[in-house]
């Protein structure tokens, strides 16, 4: 199973959807996370998210943010999107029909629909970004036991 974790800047919630989910997964999943924009390309993530995923023993630090790419349509399997605004993006990206059905909301698993996006904490403080982990992690949970 190969899964893209995708957000806008690829700093702060995808790159901690990443981490959770490879040290929930099994061995043989790939994991990775991208961006809907390339503002940030070749950075670390934010420095918030690599202490808050540091203080539940995940390390995120050397990840790099880079856009999502066409070819990613094809590597992956699933794609789940932070928030609504990724969603279209991404999904006016699909090519066709099968791409598109690799596409979804992350949190849409979880039936919750105030809960439905991955609130963006870039303008927030660490308590934030604790709630972000809070929530990846029992998307992550719920994404893996339907997988
Ligand atoms: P992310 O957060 O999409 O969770 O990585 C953001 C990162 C950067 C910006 C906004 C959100 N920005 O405006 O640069």
């Amino acid at each position: 199973m190969k899964i893209l974790m995708v957000c806008l800047g690829n700093i702060c919630r995808s790159p901690l959807a990443e981490g959770i989910m490879k040290a929930k997964a099994p061995e043989n999943f790939v994991i990775d996370s991208a961006g809907t924009i390339s503002m940030h390309e070749g950075n670390h993530p934010d420095k918030r998210a690599i202490k808050t995923a540091s203080n539940h023993g995940i390390d995120i630090s050397k990840q790099r943010s880079r856009p999502i790419t066409q070819s990613d349509f094809e590597t992956f399997d699933k794609i789940y999107c932070m928030d609504v605004d990724v969603l279209a993006d991404v999904i006016s990206k699909a090519k066709n029909e099968e791409q598109r059905q690799k596409v979804s909301l992350f949190l849409e698993i979880l039936g919750d629909h105030e809960n439905a996006e991955v609130p963006d904490p870039y303008w927030g403080d660490l308590n934030e970004f604790e709630e972000v982990y809070q929530l990846l992690d029992r998307g992550c949970d719920a994404i893996l036991n339907k997988i």
